[in-house]
């Protein structure tokens, strides 16, 4: 398990991005759930932002790549629109514990699909 950061630190709804060496996730928080998702495009493979945790589209309710703007699902992670729809983003598991968000996995740990 790996704690990532405080339920609070992150706007209801908001995103929040992390950075730890090569690995990059980003939470967004909605209605009082989060989801982790790993900072990567399923169309090129980039990663989602081009600003520090922004990482939704104008009105908060898709996640939206800044490079060709492609919108996902925020509780599921498909993509609804854009270059790589039908493709997903990869979901890393995580919990709410008392008032932190936690990983169940190593934040450093690439998860293969
Ligand atoms: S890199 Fe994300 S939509 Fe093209």
């Amino acid at each position: 398990m790996h704690i990532l950061c405080r339920l609070d630190d992150i706007k209801d709804p908001g995103s929040k991005g992390f950075k730890q060496g090569n690995d990059s996730l980003f939470v967004v928080r909605q209605r009082g759930e989060v989801v982790v998702y790993r900072n990567r495009c399923p169309h090129l493979g980039i990663e989602l932002n081009w600003q520090e945790d922004q990482f939704l589209d104008y009105d908060n309710s898709l996640i939206q790549c800044a490079t060709h703007g492609a919108l996902f699902i925020i509780e599921s992670g498909e993509c609804v629109a854009g270059p790589c729809n039908g493709k997903s983003l990869e979901k890393i598991p995580c919990k709410l514990q008392d008032g932190w968000v936690v990983l169940l996995e190593s934040f450093n740990s690439e998860v293969t699909a």
